[in-house]
């Protein structure tokens, strides 16, 4: 694993926009595996900002995303493809078609999970996986359980983590209770793992995570039996690790 530790926030952006970058730069038709939430925020700003000053292309990126709540259609503004249209797709020149996400109108979870399994194995292997932690060591929505659950898969969201993403939803509208996300098989597949924290309330995952045992109950310590990680983190997220 390689580990960049960055002053703060906007230099974790940046240093993990440069993976990228450099990424879709030595293979034009990467197929980018990508992540929601804040954390990234940064990042697809930075990549949006080099695409308009012409240093990238996106014309042959394939993006698969990790996840997407159960019960809320892409123009809802608060599922993730609204979330990745605003943020990334509708700011660079990636061909709407060559963007994928679990169909969260498939109320039926196995049908909406067979058929991203399906597209996952169509679009070809992640070249670059990005991952952004949960607070309880959570990987797209692989929540703490008593296995590792291996593909495309409907969860039920964690209270920590439905109080979480409470800050991305307009008053009075509540967190679905269920979400569609990849497997650990899923994400483990991808070439190369990009994994992003920002701030001292992720400190305690980035330590479990990276340096505590390898358990479902901290469903990212997976990682560690990856052979290419790399963690792009600022001082507040490391400063739990010895
Ligand atoms: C989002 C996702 C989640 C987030 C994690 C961290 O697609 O898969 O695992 O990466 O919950 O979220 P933030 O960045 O909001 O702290």
């Amino acid at each position: 694993m390689r580990i960049y530790i960055t002053k703060d926030y906007n230099e974790m952006s940046r240093k993990a926009a440069n993976i990228i970058s450099a990424q879709i730069i030595l293979k034009p038709d990467s197929v980018l595996g990508l992540a929601t939430g804040s954390t990234p925020l940064g990042i697809y700003k930075q990549l949006s900002e080099w695409y308009m000053k012409g240093d990238l292309d996106f014309s042959e990126v394939i993006t698969v995303n990790l996840d997407e709540y159960r019960g809320l259609a892409p123009d809802c503004e608060e599922s993730y493809a609204y979330y990745m249209k605003q943020n990334l797709f509708d700011k660079v020149n990636i061909k709407p078609e060559n963007t994928h996400l679990p169909d969260g109108r498939i109320m039926n979870p196995e049908e909406a999970c067979r058929l991203y399994n399906e597209l996952l194995i169509k679009t070809g292997i992640q070249d670059l996986q990005l991952l952004g932690l949960g607070r309880n060591g959570h990987i797209g929505f692989n929540e703490p359980s008593d296995i590792f659950a291996k593909d495309v898969h409907c969860v039920e969201l964690s209270q920590s983590t439905v109080d979480a993403n409470k800050k991305f939803f307009a008053s009075g509208k509540s967190v679905p209770s269920h979400a569609y996300t990849m497997g650990i098989r899923s994400i483990l597949r991808a070439k190369r793992i990009l994994v992003i924290a920002s701030g001292e309330d992720k400190a305690d995952a980035v330590n479990k995570v990276f340096f505590g045992e390898v358990t479902p109950y901290v469903p990212g310590s997976i990682l560690q039996l990856h052979d290419d990680v790399i963690l792009v983190c600022d001082e507040g997220a490391f400063s739990k690790c010895k």
